[in-house]
């Protein structure tokens, strides 16, 4: 079924355990993310980033997630990825998507609350939840590395931000980047944990892609509830298409060449749901 993000990231930071929060790059890889969360038993986060809901359409996403979902034993969140666009966004809660990032991490603090707080006045009535972002994540290749006295959120700062906007959810900068696919993070966990003492709602882990299941365990203990996975789906659906597609005659049905990227994505995300739903260390 189709539930606001809030409810599943809160259950599972009272049980110990991340939510992940797979983005949708076209609408075959869809089915995939449903079945591999069904064969976990496990709730699923669908996020969907501006690209991806221009090329396929707000309304036709919302469609297709809620039917999949309606048949489904586990719980499904919809969820707008990144914007800063603040129509865009009430565009997607009146779509029927159940959950919205405003990341307005490049304002300075008091006109990224201001923004927040737009959005979540405007969402609540509809019982949409709300992530937002403090401290600068970025993107990178190769592991370039953020800097930490400028970049990481600081906690004074993240403190503040939630007194301020009560989002249910709140991306923090500890060390992770975006479509970081050939090499891992370093993640300050020092700064995570003076955050978590501070900050009572699920924290948010960008740039999943990136992150060691080694530390998948310190980052739950520590409040991480929502860890995003998206440049190794789309890294990983073309690597298998480039086999398949070279290898197939031009007769060869379209399905053919398919199924297979969407079994590979399928297990990729049934992997990190087991990685990010065992049981922690610190329990
Ligand atoms: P990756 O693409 O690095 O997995 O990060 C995804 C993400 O954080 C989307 O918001």
């Amino acid at each position: 079924m189709l539930v606001p993000l809030h409810e599943i990231l809160n259950e599972a930071k009272k049980e110990g355990y991340a939510v992940g929060s797979f983005n949708l790059h076209c609408m075959e890889m869809l089915p995939s993310f449903i079945e591999a969360a069904e064969e976990q038993h496990s709730p699923i986060s669908i996020q969907i980033s501006h690209g991806t809901a221009n090329y396929i359409g707000l309304d036709l996403i919302k469609a297709m997630v809620e039917t999949l979902a309606a048949k489904s034993n586990v719980k499904v969140a919809l969820h707008l990825d990144h914007n800063s666009d603040v129509n865009f966004i009430k565009k997607a809660v009146q779509a029927g998507f159940t959950s919205v990032m405003i990341d307005g991490s490049d304002l300075p603090l008091e006109e990224n609350i201001a923004v927040t707080k737009e959005v979540v006045d405007f969402a609540r009535p509809y019982n949409v939840s709300v992530e937002a972002e403090v401290g600068a994540i970025g993107g990178t290749e190769d592991g370039v590395s953020l800097k930490e006295d400028v970049d990481f959120t600081k906690p004074n700062d993240a403190a503040y931000f939630y007194e301020q906007t009560k989002v249910d959810a709140l991306a923090i900068s500890i060390g992770s980047s975006h479509g970081q696919y050939r090499s891992k993070s370093k993640l300050n966990f020092a700064v995570l944990q003076e955050i978590s003492e501070r900050v009572e709602i699920p924290l948010v882990l960008h740039g999943g892609t990136g992150v060691s299941y080694d530390d998948i365990q310190e980052l739950i203990h520590y409040g991480i509830a929502k860890i995003n996975i998206g440049t190794e789906l789309n890294v990983r659906y073309i690597e298998e298409g480039k086999k398949t597609f070279s290898e197939s005659p031009l007769e060869n049905s379209l399905r053919k060449v398919l199924i297979p990227c969407n079994n590979r994505v399928k297990n990729i995300v049934k992997e990190k749901i087991e990685h990010f739903s065992k049981a922690p260390l610190y329990k």
